[in-house]
């Protein structure tokens, strides 16, 4: 999978079909380059696509895109930054919240944005872009901080949720079961090694390939790469360990038989 064939076909698969899915929270990537000199534009455009993702990881978390996606449209705009979430009634959370089911999801997002505004009043992106920083807002773990960190900031910072822990499972023949909490850590490192050897490009300072990274991972997990997988569709079963050892049965059988 680190080879950079693989990882070109896995990024060049997942640009063509990201239009495809249309996610409103997956439209921009700012790159620093655009808005240099304008420090504080690129300041308060960063932080509002941070509290976009931010929103979206956690409306996602236990519930499906084509749910999310007008239940995300309304929060946006109805709260458009994090601190005008922050000044919201607990009441008004809850209500635009209604539908999406795991309320106690809606109170930590509120809560964390009420950290964030109080944690760092003076400096134009309010949010932190590292995720030890990111994991000291009440509500935001692991998961979350290495979505944020990568996708809204570009960090090469690894993202772990089950359908990630399948696909390296299966591209590394790793054949662990990925809800053992030592297999956990060792795919949170695997994952980490790869996206910052992949998509890390710590010389040109942040960009767009650790997010997409994560994404396209994520993507597959949940598109092709699901516990009944789709082979036949998967940009990268060239680098499949369990795809290659599956085409080696079958030739062993047809040769027996
Ligand atoms: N599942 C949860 N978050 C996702 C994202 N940002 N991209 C693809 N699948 C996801």
């Amino acid at each position: 999978l680190d080879d950079e064939t693989a990882s070109k076909d896995l990024l060049g698969w997942f640009e063509g079909i990201e239009e495809a899915r249309n996610m409103p929270w997956r439209k921009k990537w700012l790159d620093p380059a655009e808005c240099e000199g304008k420090e504080e534009d690129f300041g308060a455009l960063l932080e509002k696509r941070a509290y976009e993702v931010w929103v979206s990881e956690v409306m996602l978390q236990q519930t499906r895109v084509s749910t999310v996606i007008p239940y995300f449209n309304n929060w946006i705009s109805k709260w458009p930054t994090v601190e005008s979430l922050a000044q919201a009634s607990h009441d008004d959370v809850l209500s635009v919240w209604k539908g999406l089911g795991y309320y106690s999801r809606a109170t930590r997002l509120h809560e964390g944005a009420k950290a964030v505004i109080s944690m760092q009043p003076s400096q134009s992106c309010k949010i932190p872009s590292g995720v030890v920083e990111l994991q000291k807002i009440p509500g935001i773990g692991r998961y979350t901080a290495g979505a944020v960190s990568s996708i809204a900031f570009g960090e090469a910072e690894p993202v772990l949720d089950g359908n990630v822990a399948r696909v390296l499972s299966r591209q590394l023949g790793l054949y662990v079961d990925a809800k053992d909490k030592k297999s956990t850590d060792a795919f949170w490192e695997v994952a980490d090694q790869l996206v910052k050897s992949v998509a890390g490009h710590p010389e040109k300072g942040r960009s767009k390939t650790p997010g997409q990274w994560n994404q396209a991972i994520m993507e597959l997990g949940s598109t092709i790469c699901t516990p009944k997988p789709k082979c036949d569709e998967c940009p990268i079963r060239r680098t499949c360990r369990v795809y290659a050892e599956g085409e080696t049965l079958s030739i062993k059988k047809a040769a027996a038989t």
